[in-house]
């Protein structure tokens, strides 16, 4: 081998080994790879083992039970069903996964993001008023909508968005995100509810306001719908 092709040959092994230690929700390395808690006898792969193939059944693909509406008797008017890995093995290294979203009448689904996911959300029932936040780069440019039964939005990755019941039924809504985990950050939840918290001297420099109003919100109650 010549030095530069030796060079190359070193620079494409780097490189991809950069991109599995960085890797999060990769292509399927396999047709189906069904999320198992025992170790015993799997392959580890994306934070989940994977079950053997020929112990695989449908059921290891099947989530029941989201035409159910839950109660929405909460701080917030609003509940999340999530169906991700860890309630629909099967969606593991697949790079999917859902959730109904209930509203009640003024629900809301408060400002938060999705640290691992797009989203795009479908309205069955109801009145959802929408947006997102882009971020500093682009202006923190605010884009909303009043969604209505059949509208499709979407909120692009790592975005803070909300949906909020302005209608005067409750809402229904079902929505994909682009992970088999996407996880959810809630804005307020994370900065007020921290544990331990975070010190308010930072909280008040950063929201412009004084510290006993940081005092104040830190001691509510941060429901985490
Ligand atoms: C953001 O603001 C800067 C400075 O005012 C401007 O030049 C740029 O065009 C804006 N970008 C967007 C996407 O609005």
């Amino acid at each position: 081998m010549t030095n530069s092709v030796w060079l190359s040959a070193s620079l494409a092994l780097l490189a991809l080994a950069l991109s599995f230690a960085d890797a999060y929700d990769p292509s399927p390395l396999q047709d189906i790879c069904v999320a198992v808690e025992e170790p015993k006898n799997a392959l580890f792969v994306n934070g989940k083992f994977c079950k053997n193939p020929v112990l695989t059944t449908a059921n290891d693909f099947l989530f029941s039970g989201l035409q159910v509406p839950r109660s929405t008797a909460n701080p917030v008017g609003s509940t999340v069903t999530t169906v991700f890995v860890d309630q629909l093995p099967g969606l593991n290294t697949l790079g999917i996964s859902m959730v109904r979203i209930d509203f009640g009448i003024g629900g809301l689904n408060p400002p938060h993001f999705h640290p691992r996911g797009s989203e795009i959300l479908l309205v069955l029932e109801g009145t959802l008023y929408a947006g997102f936040v882009t971020s500093n780069q682009l202006n923190n440019t605010f884009f909303e909508k009043v969604l209505h039964p059949g509208d499709v939005f979407v909120f692009p990755f790592g975005m803070i968005h909300f949906q909020l019941n302005v209608g005067k039924t409750n809402a229904v809504a079902i929505a994909g995100l682009s992970s088999q985990n996407p996880g959810v950050t809630t804005v307020a939840n994370d900065l007020f509810n921290a544990k331990p918290p975070i010190s308010p001297e930072v909280l008040a420099k950063g929201f412009q306001v004084d510290e006993k109003l940081v005092e104040t919100l830190q001691k509510k109650f941060w429901y985490d719908n």
